[in-house]
């Protein structure tokens, strides 16, 4: 009997999402005889839609290590998965189209929010697998994201390009890092970077601490500095206002980052630097992904495929120390990883002179 499996890869793309659906097919290819993988357009639109490729194994030849999807991939916004919009009923039309296409089984390569509606599709009667993407590393329940370390290798090279133009001009810089609420990226960049003053979602900074450190690098003969700021990076005043205010205050600028309104406060408290900022953007996720992402992602492929042929459902494929393993879906919907900022890496950085703009 044919094992008919169905793929998609949804939300922002990442480096390595080729590399995972290769790992998943070439596993299924080699341990079941007879396979059918169909591939969705766009994410769940294709889904929904009924929009996809009869993939054939040489469809998955020579994609290890090419960057985007060759599925194309879209937002769907899992507060929108239930919500009728022209007649169109989105969780049923996944459902109708899952059983005419007489799938055994659906895997998702998706973050957060393709993961909740993953989630829901399990509880709706699907037997789906998730398998973790996303840049932003913030999936809780896994060590590592695929895509992760791609987007800090990129992140990195910037600041170091910064570096040599900072320095020359003994200019302050401001740059930012993606990472949507959480500091990943920005952490993990930000010291392979040598910055000493980083900005994280999770550590509300103050501007006069930020100021300080940059007087202190001045005194001991360091004419330049490299800010590595999060996007989601917020003052202590700002972390104090309520939800639905700190909101309207990230609208009214207008898609402006975060780093032009920490620039100009730098700017007040001290009026003879030139300042500068840059914002390194997709750039952190486009590329091929690096090599650990492309080992990882094939590990993790490689479980999603146990996991079918385990018919063990409803399952994220994740990386516990090291080690590929599986968790419940309905255990990580809705949940962030965020930065522990009481953890040992932020602690320890602190120890060589690191600030992250709280004292
Ligand atoms: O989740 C990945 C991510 O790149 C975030 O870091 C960023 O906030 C967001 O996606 C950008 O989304 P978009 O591609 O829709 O502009």
């Amino acid at each position: 009997m044919t094992l008919r499996v169905g793929i998609l890869t949804s939300g922002g793309d990442c480096q390595a999402l080729n590399a995972t659906m290769r790992g998943l097919a070439k596993t299924l290819y080699n341990c079941v005889d007879d396979v059918e993988i169909i591939g969705f357009k766009n994410g769940y639109y294709g889904l929904m839609h009924e929009d996809y490729i009869k993939m054939k194994p040489r469809d998955f030849s020579g994609i290890l290590n090419v960057g985007g999807t060759i599925l194309g991939t879209s937002r769907q916004p899992f507060k929108m998965m239930r919500v009728i919009e022209d007649g169109f009923d989105k969780v049923a039309a996944m459902k109708k189209n899952y059983k005419k296409l007489n799938l055994d089984a659906l895997a998702v390569l998706g973050g957060n929010g393709s993961l909740k509606s993953a989630n829901m599709l399990a509880q709706e009667g699907l037997n789906v697998i998730g398998l973790p993407k996303t840049i932003d590393n913030d999936t809780w329940g896994t060590d590592y994201t695929f895509g992760f370390q791609s987007a800090v290798d990129v992140a990195t090279r910037y600041l170091d390009d910064i570096h040599t133009t900072a320095q020359s001009h003994s200019r302050i810089f401001v740059v930012e890092v993606m990472g949507h609420k959480v500091g990943h990226i920005t952490l993990a960049a930000g010291l392979a970077a040598g910055s000493e003053i980083i900005l994280l979602p999770e550590i509300p900074y103050n501007i006069d601490v930020v100021v300080k450190k940059i007087k202190q690098r001045e005194k001991a003969g360091k004419k330049f500095t490299i800010i590595a700021a999060a996007e989601g990076a917020i003052s202590q005043e700002d972390a104090k206002l309520s939800k639905k205010k700190y909101k309207a205050k990230v609208a009214a600028r207008n898609g402006a980052s975060v780093v032009n309104e920490i620039a100009a406060q730098l700017q007040e408290a001290l009026p003879k630097a030139e300042i500068r900022t840059a914002v390194i953007g997709h750039a952190q996720r486009g590329g091929n992904p690096d090599a650990y992402d492309r080992e990882i992602s094939t590990r993790f492929g490689i479980e999603g495929a146990r996991l079918i042929m385990n018919r063990s459902f409803g399952r994220l494929v994740v990386m516990k120390q090291g080690e590929v393993d599986s968790i419940a879906l309905e255990d990580t919907a809705g949940k962030l990883k965020y930065v522990n900022p009481a953890g040992k890496t932020v602690g320890n950085a602190r120890l060589m002179g690191v600030t992250f703009g709280d004292m």
